[in-house]
């Protein structure tokens, strides 16, 4: 099991990769990310998320390198670390220039590539399910830091995360939107079951568009399982039959508690373990 680190178009140990502090990642999170997963040893869904580092980038006007150069780093460090299931990081930033806060001051797009060992979750969390705690932190308005740009900047996220493990030791923080709604978590997206039919907050909420969610989107209407992405209150979470979350590096996993309470009866439900099934067959398959 080993790290390794793609920085400076050269592979290295962790301990060897530095990073200047004049970068504007470092000093103000301006920067885009991903994070991907192996499944069955191979990258899943690497092109989604690849265009999904375009339209983030884009969004914040920083030039990204061509992707054959990204797809390439990846691939080598992935090869480097030589784990048989790899979590993968890459990294853009502006670069490094004068402490000047315009974006037009530089462009010097920095990518960096980090591959770790896949890691958590255990087979016990996928068999019992998790905690989440609804927080006081809001997602951030579409209008400010935009939830559909995957960027550096994950401050909001980080204080989300602290306030659920403080509170109550939650495994993930559910974030509402400036209405009320439920959002998403600081690094998923929430999926509940009511009436037997799967509900997951629209993007016009104010969330990440994540690959995770629209595969679970897909294989639900592939396999007739009702569903509806629509506007979820606290109370419909608290009160739902199943809930579960969805992440590139967690697939989907049960939520057995909301805010210390259980969730139905307590375990993960039947409709939870369809999805988790579904996309346990594509993932084994395999999606380029
Ligand atoms: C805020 C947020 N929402 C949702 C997700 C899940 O997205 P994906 O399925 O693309 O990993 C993430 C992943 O890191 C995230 O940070």
């Amino acid at each position: 099991m080993s790290i390794r680190v793609h920085i400076g178009g050269r592979i290295c140990l962790p301990e060897e990769a530095k990073i200047s502090v004049f970068d504007r990642g470092f000093l103000y999170g301006d920067s885009v990310y991903e994070t991907i997963g192996t499944a069955y040893g191979r990258l899943f869904a690497l092109q989604d998320h690849l265009v999904r580092l375009e339209r983030s980038a884009e969004r914040i006007g920083l030039r990204v390198p061509p992707r054959a150069e990204i797809e390439k780093a990846v691939a080598d460090t992935v090869a480097a670390a030589g784990n048989p299931e790899s979590r993968v990081r890459i990294i853009l930033t502006r670069g490094a220039g004068k402490l000047d806060l315009d974006p037009a001051a530089v462009d010097d797009t920095q990518m960096v590539v980090i591959v770790f060992p896949l890691g958590p979750p255990s087979p016990a969390m996928y068999e019992k399910g998790v905690s989440v705690a609804i927080v006081s932190v809001q997602r951030n308005s579409p209008n400010a830091i935009d939830p559909a740009v995957k960027s550096g900047n994950y401050l909001n996220n980080v204080l989300a995360l602290g306030e659920a493990r403080r509170r109550s030791g939650a495994y993930e923080a559910i974030l509402c939107a400036a209405d009320g709604s439920v959002a998403e978590g600081s690094t998923s997206n929430i999926f509940i079951v009511a009436r037997g039919e799967v509900r997951t907050p629209g993007l016009d909420v104010g969330i990440l568009d994540g690959i995770t969610r629209s595969k679970v989107l897909d294989l639900c209407r592939a396999n007739g399982i009702p569903l509806r992405e629509t506007r979820i209150s606290r109370e419909e979470l608290r009160g739902a039959e199943e809930v579960f979350i969805t992440s590139a590096t967690r697939g989907a996993l049960p939520v057995t508690k909301v805010d210390d309470s259980p969730v139905g009866d307590g375990k993960p439900g039947p409709v939870t373990r369809k999805v988790m099934a579904l996309y346990d067959v594509l993932a084994r398959a395999g999606v380029p």
